[in-house]
């Protein structure tokens, strides 16, 4: 975040403490509901993977991921299986399928290969997609190679990292908007690297995780023996739509209400980005954590936690500590925690308990992430 953006963010958290303290809390009252529906029927899971899994830049990999020329890894992008490769300085990103018979090339979920050879027949690939042997190929015909390397998907590295969409044109800048993509720069995360990675399925509707990120109110009941400690109740918002921007005070910008130019944005509070449809960005004081989720069912999700941190391969204390922080954060709060009260909330909901969900004004984050969703279901 720009230096000029920190301080008038900051002077806003500042005013909104005050206005905490004074009881006015900046966002009118109000009641919305959800109906349940959408997360628990899979027709509406089907719509979601159409309109935005794959139509809008998803991020599959993190660049640190591919260090080596060579390196790859697979992934999902909706439903269509993904290989992400580095090929020289170029990443590119292909459908994970054998132009033969369409044996997945690597199922592995990481390696480096100079090949990448079929498992079933035995055609390779160069990492830049180019098909090179056809074993007995004269059993073919005349081939047409140049038409037969793998499928490339359109993608893009930017901020660290590697955005695909499934096809069309990819701009993430665009996408993104000003207000993140200012901000990214400015936190310079591209020269981030990722340092702790966790991936786990979680028995819940993927909204249902982005719902645990999108709202604070939770903070202080949930998180009552974990992060409560370290926050207050006030938060500001910036609807950056489709994405949200919210910044949560820590109790030490207290101490610097006084004296707005003592405070730290990292320090002194949380900073955290909806980025939509799935990934979300909470800055810790000194590394971040990126979340993306991706929808395997109606009531499961795939949750891949990467621990981001400038690099820090010189030193060994601050890597350590680092990686201490990283469990705590992963293990206690976010599995133990919000990924826990997720699947809590798909068992009641899918149990027949309510008919829906209801949301205050102090869970805007989380109404504005569902009021995208439903703009972009019914976008043409
Ligand atoms: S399916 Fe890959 S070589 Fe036959
Ligand atoms: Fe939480």
């Amino acid at each position: 975040m720009r230096p000029d953006v920190r301080a008038r963010v900051l002077a806003r958290l500042i005013a909104a403490l005050d206005a905490e303290a004074a009881a006015a809390p900046e966002v009118p009252a109000r009641t919305t509901r959800l109906d349940v529906a959408r997360y628990l029927d899979p027709g509406e899971l089907a719509r979601e993977r159409a309109a935005l899994f794959g139509r809008r830049p998803i991020v599959v990999a993190h660049a640190s991921e591919l260090d080596r020329d060579g390196a790859f890894v697979t992934d999902r992008l909706g439903e269509v299986p993904i290989l992400v490769t580095r090929a020289g300085e170029r990443v590119r990103v292909f459908v994970n399928a054998c132009r033969h018979r369409g044996a997945r090339l690597a199922d592995a979920e990481r390696g480096c290969a100079k090949l990448l050879t079929c498992p079933y027949h035995g055609w390779s690939y160069r990492t830049d997609g180019r098909l090179l042997r056809v074993p007995a190929e004269g059993a073919f015909g005349p081939l047409e190679r140049d038409a037969l390397g793998l499928v490339e998907l359109p993608s893009e590295v930017r901020h660290g990292f590697v955005w695909a969409v499934r096809e069309g044109a990819l701009d993430v800048a665009g996408f993104l908007g000003p207000v993140l993509d200012d901000d990214f720069t400015a936190f310079d995360l591209a020269s981030h690297r990722v340092l702790g990675r966790t991936d786990r399925v979680v028995a819940a509707n993927w909204k249902l995780v982005m719902d645990a990120f999108a709202e604070g109110y939770h903070l202080s009941t949930l998180h009552a023996s974990s992060l409560a400690r370290f926050f207050l109740d006030v938060a500001i918002l910036d609807d950056c739509a489709p994405h949200v921007r919210q910044v949560g005070a820590r109790k030490s910008l207290r101490d610097a209400a006084g004296e707005p130019q003592r405070a730290d944005l990292r320090r002194d509070a949380t900073v955290f980005y909806d980025v939509f449809p799935s990934t979300v960005l909470v800055f810790h004081p000194d590394w971040l954590s990126a979340l993306t989720l991706e929808p395997v069912a109606v009531d499961r999700v795939r949750v891949v936690h990467r621990m981001l941190a400038p690099d820090l391969e010189r030193d060994e204390t601050a890597r350590t500590r680092l990686e201490r922080s990283f469990v705590h954060i992963d293990e206690q709060v976010f599995l133990k925690e919000d990924l826990r009260i997720a699947e809590s909330i798909q068992s009641t909901l899918a149990s027949g308990a309510n008919d829906a969900v209801l949301l205050g004004a102090l869970e805007e984050g989380m109404r504005l992430f569902h009021a995208a969703r439903d703009a972009a279901l019914t976008a043409p």
